[in-house]
């Protein structure tokens, strides 16, 4: 029997959907899973009639790969996926390559790729974006780590991946955890945009007294500019067009206000921390969530902490689609890609991964979670300035900005007039308001620091480090 081209190990939703996608391309496989069963149930279902075999051991299972074998672990991220590695490693050979395309943190992918380069595996530690159906159909694919052993994987990944105008979904991220690194940040963003789309939602709800189908209205034609045509929108629209069997209410109005994360959000914020990176419309979208989940807190708070009422200001009409709120959103995007961009081009400096910069933001316009006509504007942007350091600052992104301010800051005025919290929305004012202001008040800060413990500062007339004695 001739040996399968690609091995697959952990048969979740998505590791089923990318060996049924490699396959459709032309890959035959052979699947592995820790329980022998759940590879049973694929084989006679999803995975029958197909060039997929199954394997009972990972003995069996590498025996029944061609050499190099390039094997795709879709498995838990920490310590299974060591379980995995430590399990499978006795078996490898040579010039074999390991893919982790789970979400796993980009240091332990840094470490795995240094473990089994000195084996002489190859090891790519890859973010896949896209949910189930992405996976399926094409998602967007950022594979760091063994450059030489990337080669070998290379024709397959570029027809998995979603395609775009301009290519695959896919390209070599760089070396080490680069990969992951770059799927963690893709992730900030992600939970940028869905909390920027709920604080919409919001407001057109408790000010503009809008229900579901009108919102979604708004969402639809978002979804139809330049600015905003995102999938994040387009789903935000289907969610609220979707109805619960139960009581045929919105099943959006059903849902428990208290969001769950799996750590990459929480991972792009200590990241940026670390490298000094300015991230405040991501971290006030992942401070949101972890606000959401104290409920019981919030509920007691609200019978005794008084707040402003409602006031029903301005928030656009929707025949010109709510234009303050438009404005409010697309901004709040912009600064969570730029904020984004920013901590990549940082930590690409820091880490040596040499990103491409371009390149990333071309193979996040399809199949990812992320994936927006934006995306074009941003590519171009990177086109052409390489070392941009901050997207605002590009030649149309400042134009939006410049248009687009007086709209945000109306939103954000009127939400603190109602009592009505908009996290991202004012974190992304007061990021631009900072961003555009010469001359910040960390004049004074230098001053306490250097009045109570000599920290010294520098001044604006000359060089050098001084220090007053402030309190002779
Ligand atoms: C993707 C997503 C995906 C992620 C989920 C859940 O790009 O397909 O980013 O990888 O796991 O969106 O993330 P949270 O549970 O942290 O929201």
């Amino acid at each position: 029997m001739s040996k399968a081209h690609f091995g697959l190990i952990g048969l979740g939703v998505m590791g089923e959907n990318l060996v049924l996608n490699a396959e459709r391309n032309g890959f035959s496989s052979v699947v592995y899973n820790r329980t022998y069963s759940k590879t049973e149930s694929f084989l006679r279902g999803r995975g029958s009639g197909k060039s997929i075999s199954g394997a009972k051991s990972l003995q069996d299972f590498v025996d029944k790969l061609e050499r190099p074998r390039r094997i795709l672990m879709m498995v838990k991220a920490g310590a299974a996926t060591d379980a995995v590695i430590k399990g499978i490693s006795p078996f490898l050979e040579d010039g074999d390559l390991l893919i982790d395309g789970g979400n796993a943190e980009f240091r332990d992918t840094e470490r795995r790729v240094q473990e089994l380069e000195s084996k002489r595996f190859g090891y790519i530690g890859m973010g896949v974006s896209g949910g189930a159906k992405g996976a399926l159909e094409g998602p967007s694919m950022m594979p760091g780590g063994t450059k030489n052993s990337y080669v070998s994987i290379e024709p397959l990944l570029s027809k998995m991946a979603a395609q775009v105008d301009d290519g695959p979904c896919v390209t070599y991220i760089g070396p080490g955890g680069s990969g992951h690194f770059v799927k963690t940040v893709h992730n900030g963003i992600e939970y940028g945009i869905e909390q920027i789309l709920a604080e919409a939602y919001d407001l057109m709800k408790r000010v503009g007294g809008m229900s579901g189908n009108q919102i979604a209205d708004i969402m639809s034609f978002w979804n139809k500019t330049d600015e905003l045509n995102s999938y994040l929108v387009e789903i935000t629209e289907t969610c609220l067009r979707t109805k619960d069997p139960i009581n045929g209410e919105d099943v959006v109005e059903q849902i428990l206000d208290k969001a769950g994360q799996k750590g990459t959000g929480l991972w792009t914020v200590l990241s940026a921390l670390e490298l000094g990176a300015s991230v405040p419309t991501i971290y006030a979208s992942l401070n949101a969530r972890v606000m959401s989940s104290i409920k019981s807190q919030r509920l007691f708070a609200e019978t005794i902490l008084e707040g402003p009422n409602i006031k029903h200001f301005d928030i656009g009409k929707s025949d010109d689609g709510m234009s303050p709120i438009m404005d409010a959103v697309v901004l709040s995007s912009i600064a969570s890609y730029a904020q984004g961009m920013e901590l990549l081009r940082i930590a690409s400096n820091e880490y040596n991964y040499k990103l491409n910069m371009p390149s990333i933001a071309r193979i996040w316009k399809g199949g990812c979670i992320i994936r927006s006509r934006l995306l074009n504007r941003i590519q171009e942007a990177f086109q052409a300035e390489p070392q941009l350091t901050n997207l605002l600052i590009s030649p149309w992104f400042s134009e939006e900005v410049n248009k687009r301010l007086p709209g945000l800051t109306r939103i954000v005025a009127g939400a603190a007039e109602s009592g009505i919290p908009v996290p991202c929305f004012s974190s992304t004012l007061d990021y631009i308001n900072s961003y555009r202001t010469g001359r910040l008040p960390q004049n004074l800060v230098q001053a306490m620091r250097d009045c109570f413990g000599s920290h010294t500062y520098e001044r604006i007339d000359k060089e050098g480090s001084f220090h007053t004695e402030w309190l002779k």
